[in-house]
């Protein structure tokens, strides 16, 4: 793992393989270890870039509250920390929302979108309330009531049922977490942009990812960023849930290197 001060944050990331550049961004409450598939999947045939989000895994907290927009610039300063002029993006739920943002406002640096697990649009009232609490929670409690609350969105019916083992990982990567990254993470997805309007603007080739189970972002937010995004191509990976690359990575890595080979 290297580590590098981006915007007063020390960012941990990894940069492996050579070809052509994909950055996977992680989801929340997670960290850059969800990838270890496709990191080792991807990088015999591309570049693979996986790093921690600040306040997550191995990555320090910002001077600044996380925000998406903080996650943008994080982003566009680690690639061109690594002279990556574009890359393909890859973010899954959270990821996904800050792939909206970075897109947003460095277009030219993305190659080609994967969707995963995501939606476009921004939080509820409600929404926006539970995450307050969340962050509460977790600044008052740590990890452990988010490890509760969270593994049974995350994970879909049949992960929870058959596969005790990446139920544990999901876990281990949750008390990774600092309570407060993890609070500010809260408080950024509670006030990002709504990215409904952005989808039809996207110009560049798209692939939209979901579990047949994902309870957080269902296939019907998938289907919704389909209709608006011009070229964009849907894929459902039966028996997985919101961490689709997890719970079915074979089948995940395959839908998205068949994406990526007609990009080439
Ligand atoms: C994620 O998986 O990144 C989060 O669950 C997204 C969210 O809470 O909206």
């Amino acid at each position: 793992m290297k580590k590098l001060k981006i915007n007063n944050t020390e960012l941990a990331y990894r940069d492996e393989g050579s070809g052509q550049p994909i950055v996977f961004l992680h989801a929340f409450p997670l960290n850059q270890t969800m990838w270890n598939d496709q990191v080792a999947a991807f990088s015999s045939s591309h570049r693979v870039i996986t790093f921690d989000w600040r306040g997550f895994g191995a990555s320090s907290l910002g001077s600044e509250p996380s925000s998406l927009a903080s996650f943008a610039d994080d982003l566009a300063g680690l690639l061109d920390h690594l002279q990556i002029k574009s890359a393909a993006i890859c973010g899954l739920s959270m990821g996904g929302y800050a792939a909206f943002g970075f897109y947003r406002k460095y277009p030219d640096k993305v190659a080609a979108l994967v969707l995963c697990d995501t939606r476009a649009s921004a939080d509820t009232e409600e929404g926006k309330q539970s995450r307050h609490e969340m962050a509460s929670l977790a600044r008052q409690q740590g990890t452990p009531p988010i490890i509760e609350a969270m593994i049974p969105r995350l994970l879909g019916e049949t992960t929870l049922r058959t596969k005790p083992q990446t139920a544990e990982r999901v876990k281990e990567m949750i008390r990774a977490a600092q309570p407060e990254g993890i609070a500010q993470a809260l408080f950024g997805m509670a006030q990002r942009d709504d990215s409904t309007e952005l989808l039809s603007k996207i110009t560049c080739p798209t692939l939209i990812i979901v579990g047949d189970e994902d309870k957080l972002t269902p296939p019907s937010d998938a289907e919704k960023m389909h209709l608006s995004i011009a070229f964009s191509q849907l894929r459902v990976i039966n028996h997985a849930g919101h961490l689709a690359n997890l719970e079915e990575p074979s089948v995940f890595n395959q839908t998205v290197r068949d994406f990526l080979k007609q990009l080439s």
